[in-house]
Parts: C-alpha cells; structure tokens; sequence
C-alpha cells in the first residue's frame, strides 16, 4: 500500500487538525487551528493573522497530530478576531483526499463558495471535486448529488479569491540553468515568480564541490568551498556538457577552467576528481536535482516536470545531455527553449502589440543573441546566433591575469600562482568587475596574497583601462549579432526594441556597444537576472493549459555530414524554420554499409564543428552499388530524427546511430581537409578566422598547471 494510502486509513482532519505555517521566506511557524477545510483552501482560527494576499508555506496537522500534507497557500481574507481564509495554491497531496477525510462534523463545513474563472456553480462540501478550468488551472466543481446549505457559505470568502495555480498532476517550473547561476520560477495567479534559493537568493550558483571525505555540496555552499577546494569545485559546466571530448580541444579549453579536465565515459568531458572522472552530464543532472528539491521545499509539493532553457547556440548533443540530466534529476522535460525565446516571452507577457525584438543575452558563459517577432499568442524567432565560449567568467579571468602581472611588476616578482591564489585572483576580480559597472574606479586587496615574500595584494584598477583589456570580448558579441542581422537582410533599423538579458550586459561597455549598433536605449522592461527563467515558468504554465503561444523557432547552426577530406556538407542548413526534414542520398560500400557521421557548425572544416553521431545503415540489399536516402528531421522543439531507406525500392532500413565509436578514429580515416574548396560543401558565410578567447598569463598558468596534473 502506499504511503498516501496508508495515511488515509487512519488521517482525519476533525475539530483537532491544525496548520502549521510561515510566511514564505520567514521562519516564524505558527500552529493555529483548521476551522475549515476544503481540498480548495481552508479557513484557519488565528489571533496572528498574517495580511491578504501574501502567500504562507504550511503544513497540516491530523488529528493525531501528524503531518498530514504540506503546501503553499495564499491569505485572501482576514479577521483579527476570526483568523483568515486561505486559497491553495498548490497542495502537496491529491486535493481531492481532503475531501474524504475531513471529519463532515468538524472541522468541515462549506468552503468556498464561488472561484472566479472556474467551472462549475457554488461548490458544496464535502462532494466537491476538482475540475479543470480555463487556462488549465484547477478550479473546484460541483457534485451536483449533494445538498449544500447556501446559508453556511462565508460570504466575506467569496469575492477575493482567484482561480487557483493548482494542478493536479504536481507543479511545472521553469528552469534558467546558467552557467554561473541557475534560477527556477512558476506561475501563480497568472504571474510568474522567483523560487528564491536556500540562502534567500533569487539564484542558485551552478557550482558543485566534490569534498575529500567525499560529500558534495551544490549551489551557495559549493561557491564558498571554492577558494578551499579549488581542484574540486566545478563552475562553468554548461559550457562543457554533452561535448565530444578530444584531447586537443580539452588541451585549449584547460585553460579557461581552475579544475582539471578530463575524459568521462561516453567521449564526455569531465572533471577529475581524486582517482576518478566525474562526467559534465552528471554535474548538469546534481545541479537540476538541487533545482527541484530547493522548489519542492520551498513549494511545499513535489516537482516532477520542467520547461528548462539552453542558450539558442547550443548544438543538438548539447541539448540532448541537458534532457538527460533532467531525466537523471527525475524532471519530466516538457520543452526544452532557447534562452533568448524565454526572454521574449517574459517581455511579451500580457503584451498584445507587435514588435520586432533582439535579444542580447551576455550571461557568465554564454552570448546568444536572436532577433524574434511577438505578436498575440505568437513567437516568431527570425534569426539567431551565438557563441558558448565568451561570458561574465571571460572578464574574469582577464582581470585575473591584469592583477597577477600588476603584482608581479609591483613587487618585482615571477612566480607561477597555486590553485588556491588562481581561486582567490579569479574572486577578487568578479567583486572589481561588478564594482567598476557602477563606479570607474576599485582598489582590488588581496590580503596575504604570498607567504614568501609575505605580501598583499593591492592593485588599482580603473573602467578605461578595463574597458581596454576586455574590449576584443565585447567587440566579439558585436560581431555576432551583426552577422545574425545580416544572415536574414536585417538591419538596426529595423528593430524596435532591444532586451538585455544576463548580468554581463551591466557592465557599461556593453551596453554602451549595444547602444551605438541600435541607436537607441535597451528597453527596461525586464529584469536582466530573472527574465530567461520567467519566461520559461510561464511557458510551462501556458504549456500546462494548452494555451501556450506558438513557438516558431529555428535551427541554430547547420546540420550536416563529412565526406572525405574532412569536407562539412550541410544537409539542414541554420535559421531553417522548424519543423524541418532533409534528405541527402549516399553510395553505400562493397559490404552493403553507409556511415555517416554528423556534424553542427559552420566552418566548412567538419572537424572544426561540433560532432552529433554517426548514422548507420547496412543491409545486404545495398551490396549491388546500392544507393541510401538519409533523412535528417527536426521537430518543432529542435529534436533530431534520422532514419533512412533503399534509393531503389524506397524499403526504410534500419538505422543505427552511433556515438560509441571514437571521434579522432572517425576524421582520421576522413582524412586532412582538402587545402582547395571542399568538394560538394557550398562556401560558408561564416567562421572565416574561428574565435579564440583572447590569450592571457592566467590562461597560461593554467595549461601549465594541469599538464602537470596530468589527464
Ligand atoms: N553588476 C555586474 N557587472 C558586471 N558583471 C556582472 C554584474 N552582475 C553580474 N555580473 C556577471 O554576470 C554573470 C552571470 O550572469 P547570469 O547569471 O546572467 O549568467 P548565467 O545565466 O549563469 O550564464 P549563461 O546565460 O551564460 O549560461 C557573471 O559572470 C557575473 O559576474
Ligand atoms: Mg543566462
């Protein structure tokens, strides 16, 4: 049996039942009496009456005295001599179980008599039963077989309650996993709101340190760990997960990351931690599990579901991992959506103008930046680009450096730093970074920096000269997003408002380069921290009701496959508007066989783009100089499907896809580039000269270090 049933042989609300409840985000908990009770809300004698409308996490109280179910609720009606009436707004057990187990003396009587919005007349206790009403929300219909006194109906109840946010099947958040701080949020009465993390913030830092005595500590206590634990405390790992690893990219990438890399299972990037790897996918999924259960104890009911948002850049394996992690975190992923579409979702909320957006996302790891047409129950992404390898933790590491060289050139020194002084370099340098957005000029110390000789570390750091050394960064995301305009003929002038989202666009560079390109101010209309995960709340609202906006997205980059010579021949090329299906027909081998290994990018060097899989097809009809139609296919969520049949007979065949085999055995036998024009691939816009991060001492100290760690 399980538990809810075994607690509902023995549970009953009677005249004894209370509550237990709190003020969200305070700790003074309250035990008043249950006067009344409804699987819709529930009437509570108290002298400590808290004021309408602010919301109360609560549990309630059996006759016995036990927990019976947990909740948050929101106070619509009080009574200094009476106590308050308060309306569920999610409740932690199957609302309807209320119903049978209060006590149909006491303390039950009718409650409430009218929802605004619901379907259905005035609801009698206790045969009243849940039905959906409009918008998805959960409202409270009438048995019609049970007689009700209306004259027991507590009229003062009646006219400020509103419909409910409660569903039945448990709460959908939406989640902004960031690569420095991931925030959820849900819906409530139509508005979308910050599930504040454990310490009160309104995020959670995406960090996770893995101790020697091997507990690990996600999120704000991770973050403190960092200096301490600089080996093993893993930040920025989004910008890591799903990515094939090769030992060449980690050799480059090691140089932007305090932690050794290392290869996890499955050509994974990874982290070492003592004798092992922990793999980035992993990391995603402890983060998104700390996610939901800050939410569930916080909301006070179980969060099985969630829209959670990647950055518009992210390849299709990428996206993959993140719907994976989410699995591992026990989330039901109910879409997966571009960061910047989320943001526009947030700024067109209860908007019905149209308006023509662009987004410029500048987070801690990542810059996306979209162009999207909002309508009235419509999104209409037009174009879009990005870049995973320039953010917040870039200036950073930048100031990092600037520091190390101004102290070495003070003190006339020259040493490498160790993982501690690199953990403390980095820290001092995002406290100067978020002090010069607002004043042009900090004083970083950094006391008892070296032992031998015992010095402090104090270095003067001005905005210009900042601006000077992190200026190729900002030029970077300038570049990018007039390459995304003029891929679709789209021009500054043609944008009517510009959304700054993620923390980076508050360093005043950057919103000055944003201002030069547009010719006018970003809009204010949104909260640069909190739009992205507002916005996919309310998507998983929306989604919940089936009166979601339509979403018309596209493809980020281009999808497509290698031929020899390392050629990158797109199949689906980027901005397609999805759906989207291609085809491309390939020769199979002597044996009956095709491989096709799939690439997302667009340099026309396949080994310079992102690898998918390998599709393959073998089948003894294809022996005979048998032909092979592929179809590639996207549904609208950006989710690939493959599948392929026999040129002649149109007979669909099986196809396998394969990420097994390794990915330096796959372009060796491509062979080298082709130093001419690959064959079959068209030229491609763009990835002329790739972007590398700027080369700094920090970098440098870094590649050293880990080298001899070892991977
Ligand atoms: N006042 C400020 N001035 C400059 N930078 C700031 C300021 N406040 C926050 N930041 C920076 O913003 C970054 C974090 O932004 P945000 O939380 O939007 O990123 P994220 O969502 O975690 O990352 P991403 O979207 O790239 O995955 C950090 O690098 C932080 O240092
Ligand atoms: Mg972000």
């Amino acid at each position: 049996m399980n538990d809810t049933a075994n607690r509902r042989s023995h549970a009953r609300l009677g005249s004894t039942a209370r509550i237990l409840w709190s003020v969200a985000g305070s700790h003074d908990i309250q035990v008043d009496r249950l006067r009344d009770v409804s699987p819709s809300g529930a009437l509570v004698a108290t002298a400590s009456v808290t004021r309408a409308g602010e919301e109360i996490r609560f549990d309630l109280l059996d006759d016995r005295g036990e927990r019976f179910a947990t909740g948050l609720a929101k106070v619509v009606w009080v009574d200094a001599t009476r106590g308050m009436g308060i309306a569920f707004l999610a409740l932690g057990i199957d609302p309807s179980l209320i119903a049978a187990l209060a006590s149909p003396e006491a303390p039950a009587k009718v409650l409430p008599p009218r929802l605004p919005g619901t379907v259905g007349g005035p609801p009698p206790f206790p045969g009243e039963h849940l039905v959906a009403a409009r918008g998805g929300q959960v409202g409270v219909g009438v048995d019609t077989a049970s007689d009700v006194d209306e004259s027991d109906v507590d009229d003062e109840f009646a006219p400020q309650i509103e419909p409910l946010a409660v569903r039945r099947a448990g709460i959908i958040i939406g989640i902004d996993l960031g690569t420095t701080n991931t925030c959820a949020s849900y819906v409530v009465d139509g508005q979308p709101k910050i599930i504040p993390g454990r310490t009160g913030s309104n995020t959670i830092p995406s960090m996770i340190t893995f101790d020697p005595d091997g507990t690990s500590y996600v999120g704000q206590r991770a973050a403190d760990r960092q200096i301490l634990y600089p080996l093993r405390t893993v930040y920025g790992s989004k910008r890591l997960v799903g990515r094939t690893y090769r030992a060449q990219t980690a050799a480059d990438l090691q140089e932007h990351f305090a932690y050794p890399l290392a290869e996890a299972e499955g050509q994974r990037f990874g982290v070492r931690i003592d004798d092992g790897v922990i793999s980035m996918d992993t990391i995603a999924a402890r983060i998104l599990e700390e996610v939901r259960s800050t939410a569930e104890a916080y909301l006070g009911v179980s969060v099985e579901a969630a829209v959670i948002t990647v950055p518009a850049y992210f390849s299709e394996v990428q996206r993959e991992a993140v719907r994976r992690a989410a699995r591992e975190a026990k989330l039901v992923v109910q879409r997966i959506v571009n960061e910047p579409t989320a943001a526009a979702v947030a700024y067109g909320h209860k908007q019905s103008q149209k308006a023509r957006v662009a987004v410029w996302d500048f987070g801690g790891g990542t810059f996306d930046f979209s162009v999207v047409d909002l309508s009235a129950g419509q999104l209409e992404v037009l174009a879009t680009g990005g870049d995973n390898f320039v953010g917040g933790s870039d200036f950073d590491d930048l100031i990092a450096s600037h520091l190390l060289v101004e102290f070495q050139r003070a003190e006339g020194v020259d040493f490498d730093p160790d993982p501690q002084q690199i953990a403390r370099l980095r820290e001092a340098a995002e406290v100067a970074k978020r002090a010069l957005s607002v004043q042009t000029e900090y004083l970083v110390e950094i006391p008892e920096f070296t032992r031998e000789p015992f010095k402090h570390l104090r270095v003067e750091i001005t905005r210009e000269r900042f601006d000077e050394f992190t200026a190729s960064l900002v030029s970077r995301t300038v570049a990018i997003a007039t390459e995304v305009m003029l891929a679709r003929a789209l021009t500054p002038e043609d944008i009517d408002d510009v959304l700054l989202v993620g923390g980076t666009t508050r360093i005043p560079a950057v919103q000055t380069a944003v201002a030069d390109l547009f010719k006018r101010r970003p809009s204010k209309r949104i909260n640069p921290d909190e739009a992205v995960a507002l916005g996919a709340a309310l998507l998983a609202h929306e989604i919940g009701s089936g009166d979601a906006p339509t979403l018309l997205d596209i493809l980020p980059m281009s999808v497509g496959h290698a031929r020899v010579g390392l050629a990158f021949v797109p199949i689906v090329a980027r901005n397609t508007r999805l759906p989207t299906h291609r085809e491309v027909t390939l020769d199979a081998d002597i044996l009956g066989e095709v491989a096709m290994p799939i690439f997302q990018g667009e340099s026309a060097d396949a080994s310079r783009n992102e690898y998918l899989c390998s599709a393959l097809v073998s089948d003894r009809a294809l022996q005979d100089r048998g032909r092979v139609i592929v179809r590639v296919s996207f549904d609208e969520h950006c989710v690939m499907a493959i599948d392929a049949r026999d040129a002649r007979s149109g007979r669909k065949l099986v196809t396998r896809l394969d990420r097994a085999r390794p990915l330096e055995d796959i372009l060796r036998d491509l062979g080298k580039p082709d130093t001419g024009a690959p064959s079959g691939a068209k030229p491609l816009a763009v990835e002329a000269d790739p972007w590398k991060l700027p080369k700094s001492r920090l970098g440098k100290v870094l590649g050293k270090l880990f080298n001899i760690f070892g991977r």
